[in-house]
């Protein structure tokens, strides 16, 4: 499973570019507004952080006007992914991009039909959302049943689309996700930091910090 870090912040990417594990980033528009910025400049300060795939998302609207968007994004990288709604003009949209080879990443689904359209799409990517999925129907399984499915449809047909695990709140859902079966799992910087802990670590490093000074 591939790690990508779910941030639009760039001292953040800067800092995991170091770890050596992380392969793309995913943005939303509720991250990019986070930082105060114009989408265009992060993503594109983004690209020379992280070579891998970027995804930047396009106001939900009609399928020409993200097409629009969509193509002047592309623009900016080689690497860029155009992140799209889970709506029928985003479907418009991503079967027209995949047409021209651009890729998409069709975000906020929910449900094994979704993860089938966008494949049928022809989308690179599909993102799964565990935590909003998690707290909607206040299972916190939900998420890991909802990729297991999908991964399971999309097998079932050697789909090529790869599943993103996306709105991770914790390294459950991490582990989750690589337990599904799940291509990539996008991640939060803070989790990151939890799932590198373990207390019997701490106590281990402890320990051996107490002989080395016997
Ligand atoms: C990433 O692609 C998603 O936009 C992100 O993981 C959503 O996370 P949230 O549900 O914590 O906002």
């Amino acid at each position: 499973m591939k790690l990508f870090i779910d941030t639009a912040n760039l001292a953040e990417i800067k800092t995991a570019s170091t770890w050596g594990i992380i392969s793309g980033v995913t943005t939303n528009p509720s991250l990019i507004a986070k930082e105060g910025r114009n989408i265009v400049d992060v993503i594109k300060e983004i690209t020379t952080l992280i070579d891998g795939p970027i995804s930047a998302e396009v106001q939900e609207g009609l399928a020409e006007a993200m097409i629009e968007t969509a193509f002047d994004y592309a623009k900016m990288h080689s690497n860029i992914v155009i992140k799209i709604p889970m709506t029928m003009e985003g479907i418009k949209a991503v079967s027209v991009l995949s047409k021209h080879g651009i890729k998409t990443n069709v975000t906020l689904c929910f449900s094994v039909s979704q993860a089938m359209m966008a494949a049928k799409a022809g989308a690179t990517f599909v993102s799964p959302f565990m935590g909003r999925l998690d707290d909607a129907t206040n299972n916190p399984e939900a998420g890991y049943e909802l990729l297991q499915d999908i991964r399971l449809a999309y097998d079932n047909y050697h789909i090529q689309t790869e599943i993103i695990a996306a709105s991770i709140r914790h390294p459950l859902h991490a582990e989750q996700a690589a337990l599904a079966g799940a291509d990539i799992a996008t991640i939060p910087y803070k989790v990151f930091l939890q799932m590198i802990e373990h207390p019997l670590t701490a106590k281990g490093l402890d320990i051996f910090r107490k002989a080395e000074k016997q």
